[in-house]
């Protein structure tokens, strides 16, 4: 009888100790791997990490483009300017009428063309997004190497 309660006393023990080693491991490995979501590592309490404001690449005369049919990218900054359903701040520069005195390169005929092949008066409704295909460059390092090179 009292041998197998010592039996069980030093069962008990190691599965104590085996128990409290396990926790201190978790402890640690938490602490170095903390929660990392879109605000940062910072407590939910806290305020979030601040944003990094990517500068918009200005480029006078254009961005070269790498191949014949690429949707030119944008060479200015575009926050300003809006695309609603009544109204397209794009094309205050770049429509027919104004890009003479915007000094604006207009937007290229394919864009007044509808999916029936029609030449439309106002832009078409495949065009109407801009920026959907059109994009302004920030002045950042690439976060990936790219080797593409145009034709
Ligand atoms: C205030 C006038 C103005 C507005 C509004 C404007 N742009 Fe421009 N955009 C220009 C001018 C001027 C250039 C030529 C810049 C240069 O070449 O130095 C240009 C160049 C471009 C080019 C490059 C064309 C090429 O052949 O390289 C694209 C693409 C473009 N804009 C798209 C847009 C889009 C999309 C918007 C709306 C989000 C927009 N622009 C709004 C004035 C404007
Ligand atoms: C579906 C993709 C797409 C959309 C949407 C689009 N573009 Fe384009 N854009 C292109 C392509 C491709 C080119 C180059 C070939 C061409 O002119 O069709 C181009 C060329 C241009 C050029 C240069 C024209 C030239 O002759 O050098 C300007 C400026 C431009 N787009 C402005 C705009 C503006 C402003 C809008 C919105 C009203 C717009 N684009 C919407 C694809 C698009």
């Amino acid at each position: 009888m009292f041998k197998t309660v010592k039996i069980s006393n030093s069962l008990s023990r190691k599965v104590i100790s085996i128990f409290l080693i396990a926790m201190t491991a978790m402890v640690f490995s938490s602490a170095a791997l903390s929660v990392q979501s879109l605000r940062g590592d910072s407590a939910l309490d806290s305020d979030s990490n601040k944003i990094v404001k990517h500068r918009v690449n200005t480029v006078e005369g254009g961005i070269k483009r790498n191949f014949k049919l690429q949707p030119p990218m944008i060479p200015h900054t575009i926050d300003k300017y809006q695309i609603t359903l009544k109204n397209n701040g794009c094309m205050k520069c770049h429509s027919e009428k104004a890009y003479k005195k915007e000094k604006a390169p207009k937007v290229g005929d394919s864009h007044y063309v509808d999916r029936d092949g029609k030449t439309l008066k106002q832009v078409s409704g495949r065009r109407y997004f801009c920026n959907q295909c059109h994009a302004p460059q920030t002045k950042d390092n690439p976060l990936v190497e790219n080797t593409f090179e145009g034709i």
